[in-house]
């Protein structure tokens, strides 16, 4: 690519002051995924209107399907759009489960303002050996980062994990020492996806491993944990997904009170795609079932861009607890 883009010229925030706050405040700062127009335009919308600061991220999937300088003229337009809604809230992207040290220095170059490295799949030494390397890439443009310890189950990206293996608390001091990483992400039983658990008929989702949580802040106190693989798995939408001609069956995710106690712990960051996903898929197929003869994106797009603005305001206002902290 040509001449560096800095991150700071696009009005883009790095995640350092944001997770300082909420670490302060007992909340956490929400992470989107996004892929395209309409979800930009609602986590900026519902993010600007509930006064949340917000991590836009974009995993390599997402990059390869939107084009790297697509996404940050995209990201460009939100800070504007935010702005021009009179919300001034700080606008973190971030690189989600980055695989290599070349991605990640081309997210920096690019206009990224935090970026994951993702060796959690590595031997113990190479992760950290991986995660110092870009860490000293990132932290020479003010980029901070995100790494990882313990694997979730499902897939991460293009990383395919059978079995979770949850973090163990006493690797996290040394990672967190010897790579100078700003934030880690944990692995204490969600995973990525709609189905997180296996329910038998009456059993219920078993909690997420708060004990290993709470040895881990011991162990690094007041440090950035990020949990990934938080989404709900919202059952209304998967409802309306199998109402209209989707098959979902035992779709099922992290119940809100457990995301809730999370956030007020040492947990700073909390990743949410599938309940987005859901959210559009359930409103596209309601609309397109009662609305045999609409063919204009618009419609269909714009019932399923509503649905997303009211979800993530009710994940802000009443399961992280970022709504208006900006
Ligand atoms: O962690 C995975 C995220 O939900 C991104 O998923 O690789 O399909 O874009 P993706
Ligand atoms: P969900 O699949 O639970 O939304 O997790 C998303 C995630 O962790 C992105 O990194
Ligand atoms: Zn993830």
């Amino acid at each position: 690519m040509g001449d560096a883009v800095s991150y700071k010229d696009l009005g883009l925030a790095n995640s350092r002051e944001m997770f300082a706050k909420a670490m302060v405040g007992g909340y956490a700062i929400p992470a989107y995924n996004f892929n395209n127009l309409e979800q930009l335009q609602a986590i900026i919308v519902a993010c600007a209107e509930t006064k949340s600061p917000v991590i836009i991220q974009v995993s390599k999937g997402a990059r390869d399907y939107a084009n790297q300088t697509m996404l940050r003229f995209m990201a460009m337009g939100a800070v504007q759009m935010a702005r021009e809604m009179g919300s001034d809230i700080p606008i973190c992207l971030h690189l989600d489960h980055g695989d290599s040290f070349d991605l990640c220095k081309s997210c920096v170059d690019s206009g990224f303002s935090s970026v994951m490295i993702d060796g959690s799949h590595l031997p113990y030494e190479e992760n950290v050996a991986l995660t110092k390397q870009v860490v000293e890439y990132a932290h020479a443009h003010d980029v901070t980062v995100e790494g990882e310890l313990g694997v979730l189950a499902g897939i991460e990206d293009e990383v395919q994990a059978e079995q979770s293996t949850y973090t163990k608390p006493e690797e996290v001091e040394d990672f967190v020492g010897k790579t100078g990483v700003d934030s880690l992400a944990i692995s204490i039983g969600t995973s990525h996806g709609a189905y997180k658990f296996k329910l038998g008929p009456g059993e219920e989702v078993p909690p997420l491993r708060f004990d290993i949580l709470a040895e881990v802040e011991k162990r690094i106190q007041g440090f950035p944990i990020v949990l990934h693989g938080a989404s709900s798995v919202v059952q209304s939408y998967v409802q309306l997904i199998n109402q209209y001609g989707g098959k979902m069956e035992g779709a099922v995710g992290v119940p809100e009170e457990q995301l809730r106690r999370a956030a007020a712990s040492a947990v700073c960051k909390i990743n949410i795609d599938s309940d987005g996903r859901l959210a559009v898929t359930a409103k596209v197929r309601e609309f397109l079932a009662n609305n045999p003869g609409e063919f204009d994106p618009r419609k269909y797009l714009g019932a399923a861009r509503k649905e997303l603005v009211d979800l993530i305001k009710h994940k802000n206002q009443t399961v992280l607890g970022s709504a208006n902290r900006a």
